[in-house]
């Protein structure tokens, strides 16, 4: 078993301070590199800033400033940001760093040696905020293939990088390497584009002077993605004969993190630089989808970037973290919007586990429970919470090795509400008058338990999970592999409780200010809009209940509906089919609570039986949204 993890971020230009977008790909990277600590890796996390080019020449222009200047200017806004985050990168590089230039000169001159570059002329298109060349097609103007802007032409002496030479060992490698690309549909769209054929690659510009000096042709610099590509392997010591230990340590890289607009450069001029360099291939890209708003890809053009200091500034650095992760699918673009941010945090964080952990430590505090002993021998409820932790641990490690934290989180989640509905039917604030070891080893149950949270959940909040660890008077110890041993635990601890929190997470105060409140009607106003109204006989016909949904998955040959699996606690499991799927990605239901009619005759739909029906609140065409409670109560609550 490998014991190092070298993980990256793609290099971000610098044209702007970070959005949400650029927080997203480097958190990603963050929470990958954090799941790899806890299980023992020495980490090497590498980010960093994309500063050469035309796009940024640009940029600085219109600022009235020079390139260097006005770059220098943004480095201070993404370092702070990324501490803001909490984002626990090991090396930060910048492309104008002398070591990067230096060494990416002896690599140009190293491939020249090789016979890999030759001089000629490049006639095209070029799009400059993506900073690719588009070739031409009859002598029409083409749109940029990747974000669709208008190209402008070029007709330059440039240097070629001979990657047609390249398409059939890249073909190979895809082939024998299928892995190389997750999620893995993403590698059809790559070879499909390889085998339509490679043309060699301009990796140098004239007409621009922004850049890394060629090396013994100052007249050209080096194209920017040739130049920020690189930064992979310069900033591990590449090229520095004093580094070649260190280099052999980190590379290959093991994930490499990228937007999906970026995967053509990484997936295939990057590891043909590769092979020309004579270096193995990074393990795994990884590539995630957009963060939208209101249905668009953010950017500054529209005008709809998202600031995550402002972010920060009102909701902290954990909630936001947990948030993108558990509702941006890696394998999806993800919307973003301040009231899904603040019911998620109301829900997920304050609700769920914030309160378990306050109900535990205020019933602690009132019976001057301070030490709490494992006790000898656990009672059965206590054995089949631990059990359930176990799978728990093995769920969530299978998912976050795939990289689905989403769903990782969802299982989290599950487990949560399961130690909730334990607390809630042990009563422990009863036991403790009446069985003093079985109040205790419910407390302690619930501490085993909520370690375990605390210590899966850290990579995606490593804040609030110390600070959760510390209530309970436990911590991380990064030396061993943690999740390893919290599946051998045997729940054998003892916890030092500490008391008068401030709560963990605090509920987002209400945005808006309330209208005008409509007054009290009369009966007969109501009957004229309600039409009959009926005793309550009847509506006690309907039975309610609280239930988890506990996964949710698409029906093939269905667009509308959702098989929805029910945890209902005393009532079984339901098989539920909602006509939902147009509103919910199946990853956003898992791990929820909704209220589910109970009694309603079984409806054949879709070749398959429901059994209940979830309510939801509509008006109109809006998107529906699922009805809950206020508190989190167990499963088969009944709603009367
Ligand atoms: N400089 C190049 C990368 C060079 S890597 C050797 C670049 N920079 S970028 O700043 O435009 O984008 C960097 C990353 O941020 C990309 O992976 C891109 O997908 C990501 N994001 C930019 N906007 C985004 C969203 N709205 N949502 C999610 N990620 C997005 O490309």
């Amino acid at each position: 078993m490998k014991k190092k993890w070298y993980v990256t971020t793609p290099i971000y230009y610098v044209t702007a301070k970070p959005h949400l977008g650029s927080l997203y790909s480097t958190l990603l990277a963050d929470v990958i590199a954090r799941w790899q600590k806890l299980q023992g890796k020495e980490i090497f996390f590498l980010t960093g800033t994309d500063e050469h080019g035309q796009k940024v020449a640009q940029a600085a222009e219109q600022a009235g400033k020079k390139p260097k200047e006005f770059v220098d200017g943004f480095i201070g806004a993404y370092q702070d940001a990324w501490h803001k985050y909490g984002i626990d990168y090991t090396y930060f590089i910048r492309t104008t760093d002398k070591d990067h230039v230096k060494a990416v000169q002896q690599w140009i001159i190293e491939l020249q040696k090789k016979g890999d570059i030759y001089k000629g002329t490049y006639t095209g298109w070029y799009c400059t905020p993506c900073e690719t060349f588009v070739p031409e097609e009859k002598g029409a103007q083409p749109p940029c293939p990747t974000c669709g802007r208008p190209t402008i032409h070029v007709e330059e002496e440039t240097y070629f990088f001979k990657l047609s030479a390249y398409q059939d060992r890249l073909l190979q490698f895809y082939q024998e390497h299928p892995e190389f690309i997750t999620p893995k549909e993403r590698i059809n769209e790559v070879i499909s584009f390889v085998k339509e054929g490679l043309r060699d690659l301009s990796i140098s510009r004239t007409t621009v002077s922004w850049g890394i000096p060629f090396p013994n042709d100052p007249r050209h610099v080096v194209y920017v993605w040739a130049d920020a590509l690189n930064n992979y392997i310069t900033a591990i010591g590449y090229g520095d004969p004093n580094k070649k230990a260190m280099f052999e340590h980190w590379w290959p890289a093991d994930t490499q993190v990228i937007g999906k607009d970026i995967v053509r450069f990484h997936a295939v001029y990057w590891p043909a630089f590769l092979m020309a360099t004579g270096l193995s291939m990074p393990r795994q890209l990884l590539v995630h989808g957009w963060i939208k708003v209101d249905k668009q890809k953010m950017s500054k053009s529209l005008g709809n970037v998202v600031d995550p200091i402002e972010l920060y500034d009102k909701y902290g650095a954990d909630p936001v973290r947990y948030y993108l992760m558990r509702h941006m699918a890696i394998t999806h673009d993800g919307d973003f919007s301040i009231e899904h941010l603040e019911r998620t945090i109301e829900s997920d964080l304050a609700n769920d586990l914030g309160n378990l952990l306050n109900r535990m430590l205020q019933l602690a505090a009132k019976h001057n429970l301070l030490l709490i002993k494992a006790p000898e021998i656990w009672p059965s409820t206590a054995v089949s919470l631990r059990d359930e932790c176990i799978t728990m641990i093995h769920d969530v490690q299978d998912y976050m090795d795939d990289y689905l934290f989403h769903m990782a989180l969802a299982r989290i989640g599950v487990f949560t509400n399961s130690v909730n509905a334990y607390f809630h039917n042990q009563a422990p604030w009863k036991l403790v008058k009446t069985d003093q070891q079985a109040f205790i080893a419910v407390m302690s149950a619930v501490c085993h338990s909520l370690r375990v949270i605390a210590i899966t959940l850290w990579p995606i909040m490593p804040y609030k999970m110390a600070e959760l660890l510390d209530t309970i008077g436990s911590a991380i110890d990064m030396r061993n592999n943690t999740i390893e041993n919290l599946e051998l635990d045997i729940w054998n601890k003892n916890f030092m409780i500490k008391i008068a929190q401030e709560p963990l997470f605090k509920k987002p105060e209400p945005q808006e200010e309330l209208g005008q409140q409509p007054s009290v009607p009369t009966v007969a106003e109501i009957k004229k809009v309600e039409g009959d109204l009926i005793d309550i006989a009847d509506f006690a016909k309907v039975h309610l209940v609280v239930g988890t949904i506990l996964s949710c998955n698409e029906i093939p040959n269905s667009d509308k509906l959702l098989l929805l699996e029910v945890n209902c606690g005393q009532h079984g499991k339901r098989q539920i089919l909602s006509g939902i799927k147009k509103y919910f990605k199946p990853e956003d239901l898992v791990g929820k609570q909704g209220v589910f009619v109970l009694n309603l005759k079984p409806r054949k739909m879709a070749g398959l039986e429901s059994q209940g029906m979830m309510l939801l609140a509509q008006d109109n065409d809006d998107i529906p949204q699922r009805v809950t409670v206020a508190e989190l109560v167990p499963d088969g609550t009944i709603l009367k």
